[in-house]
C-alpha cells in the first residue's frame, strides 16, 4: 500500500513536471519570437492593373533608406503646407518629440527620449528625402508613420520640422 502511494505521487509529479515543461515550452517559442514586420514599415507594389485613389508614390523599405534620402521634396513649404503638417505634428509626434521638438514630451521619460529635432545635428546633415522616409518607415525605435499618414502629409511634416529648425 504504501509502495503504491509513492508509485501514484511519483506518477503525478512526473506528469506536472511534463506539463510545466509544455507550458514553458510554449512560452518561450510563441509568435513574438518570430520576425516582426511593422505595419506601414514596408510597402509592397500593387498588383498590375491596380489604381491608386490618391497619388501612387511608393515608399522604398527601411533598407532603402540612403536611396530614399536623395529624393527631393515635392511639396513646397508653403504657410498652408507647414500648418498641416504642424497640425499633424501635434497629434502623432508631440508625446514623444514635444510640441516644438525639443525632445521633452511626455512620454519620452518613460521611453528612450528622442533627440532635439530642431537641432541643427539633424537639419543640417539629413536631408528632406531623408526624414520623410524616417517618418514613413520608423527609426531605430521610433514607430512607422507609413500607414497612418499618406506620402504627401509626411513631406509637410518634414517642411514644418524645417519651420521649427534652430536659426
Ligand atoms: C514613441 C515615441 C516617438 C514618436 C511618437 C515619434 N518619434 Fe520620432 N523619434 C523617437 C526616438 C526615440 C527617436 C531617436 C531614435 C530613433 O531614430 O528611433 C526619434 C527620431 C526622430 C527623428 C530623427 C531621425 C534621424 O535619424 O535623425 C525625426 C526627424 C523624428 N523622430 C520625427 C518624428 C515625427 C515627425 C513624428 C510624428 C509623425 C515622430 N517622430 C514620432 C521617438 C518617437
Amino acid at each position: 500500500m504504501k509502495y503504491l502511494f509513492g508509485l501514484v505521487l511519483l506518477l503525478l509529479l512526473a506528469a506536472g513536471g511534463v506539463m510545466t515543461s509544455v507550458l514553458v515550452l510554449r512560452w518561450t517559442n510563441n509568435m513574438t519570437a518570430t520576425a516582426k514586420i511593422v505595419p506601414g514599415e514596408r510597402v509592397f507594389v500593387m498588383p498590375a492593373g491596380t489604381l491608386p485613389r490618391t497619388g501612387g508614390e511608393l515608399t522604398p523599405p527601411r533598407e532603402a533608406r540612403d536611396t530614399a534620402a536623395k529624393r527631393a521634396n515635392p511639396v513646397k513649404g508653403t504657410p498652408e503646407s507647414i500648418a498641416k503638417g504642424k497640425a499633424l505634428f501635434t497629434i502623432y509626434c508631440t508625446a514623444c518629440h514635444g510640441q516644438g521638438g525639443k525632445g521633452d514630451g511626455l512620454v519620452s521619460p518613460k521611453f528612450i527620449p528622442p533627440p532635439d529635432i530642431t537641432h541643427p545635428s539633424i537639419q543640417k546633415a539629413r536631408t528632406d528625402g531623408y526624414l520623410q522616409h524616417v517618418i514613413g518607415t520608423g527609426g531605430a525605435v521610433m514607430p512607422a508613420y507609413g500607414e497612418a499618414l499618406s506620402p504627401e502629409e509626411r513631406w509637410d511634416l518634414v517642411n514644418y520640422l524645417r519651420s521649427i529648425a534652430q536659426k
